[in-house]
């Protein structure tokens, strides 16, 4: 696939002193992930009409920073996790201080790759940076780790608005500004970006409904990171507030909605179809 190809040149330095950097870098980044926020902005980009490949940068930088967020995410301090795309941490891997080091220098290189190599009319350029600082900074997903943070040891007495909320900030922002970043460097109009929004939002929502489903049911070899570990945390879930049977419905609610939000869109719509299946049948 043309993304990864496009990932396995990010090589960000030939300085032999920053070698275990990069390698750690790498190690993250290039070992599975199943790629959904950078083909949710190649499939947006599509339906307008643009080649997909002109927002690769854009698409691997969304991926740098997703990455970023998972290293962070499996520390010690936080989810202590060591098992993550089917193999060990990152800190597992490479100690603490490099898997903090390396989360930290995948936002800059997000940022290059962004600001030198992604085409676009300046205006363009700094929405995409825009879109990445507000999806991922206090009211974006780190400010959802710390909610989550928060919440955790509530498990099934989390009410459904924190929940939503949580999820909101924590994973739905950043697939939203996926799949604005594709309209916007295809210039789509309001009424498109917004459609694209409505589409992203509920996508987002399915998705972290069936992450939740799959960590409560699945195992740690199919999934290739932890499973169990919401119930074993009481981490505040869907299947935690709205049970399994619940939470299938809840998902199959979310992406129904998604397909509608596509109604009204003029493009070929199949492939961002084709995503919300993708999505919500993942693992079964
Ligand atoms: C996992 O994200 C963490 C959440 C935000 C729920 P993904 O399920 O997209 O992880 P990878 O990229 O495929 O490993
Ligand atoms: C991870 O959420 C979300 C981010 C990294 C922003 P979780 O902690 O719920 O996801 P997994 O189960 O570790 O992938
Ligand atoms: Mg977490
Ligand atoms: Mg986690």
């Amino acid at each position: 696939m043309r993304f990864e190809a496009y990932l396995e040149g990010l090589t960000f330095s030939e300085e032999s002193r920053l070698r275990g950097l990069v390698e750690a870098m790498r190690y993250s980044m290039l070992g599975g992930g199943k790629r959904v926020r950078p083909t949710l902005c190649m499939e947006v980009a599509g339906v307008f009409g643009v080649e997909p490949g002109i927002v690769l940068p854009s698409a691997a930088a969304i991926e740098l920073i997703h990455t970023y967020s998972l290293i962070h995410d499996d520390l010690p301090a936080m989810d202590d996790d060591d098992f993550r795309r089917g193999r060990p941490t990152t800190h597992r891997k490479y100690g603490e201080a490099m898997a903090i080091l390396a989360g930290d220098a995948f936002f800059g290189e997000a940022l290059t790759l962004i600001t030198v190599h992604q085409e676009g009319s300046t205006e363009q350029v700094l929405e995409v940076v825009r879109e990445l600082a507000g999806s991922t900074g206090v009211n974006g997903m780190v400010g959802g780790q710390v909610i989550d943070m928060d919440q955790t040891g509530v498990g099934d007495e989390a009410d459904p608005e924190t929940l939503r909320m949580i999820h909101t900030y924590k994973t739905g922002a950043l697939i939203k500004s996926s799949a604005r970043i594709g309209a916007v460097l295809a210039g789509a109009g309001a009424a498109e970006q917004a459609a694209v929004s409505e589409y992203a939002m509920e996508l987002g929502l399915c998705f972290q409904i069936v992450d939740d489903l799959l960590n409560a049911t699945s195992t740690r070899e199919a999934l290739g990171k932890s499973a169990g570990s919401d119930a074993e945390q009481g981490k505040a879930t869907f299947v935690g507030v709205y049970g399994l049977d619940g939470a299938k419905r809840e998902a199959d609610e979310a992406a129904g909605k998604a397909i509608q939000a596509l109604e009204t869109l003029d493009g070929d719509t199949s492939g961002l179809q084709e995503l919300v299946l993708f999505v919500r049948h993942r693992g079964h």
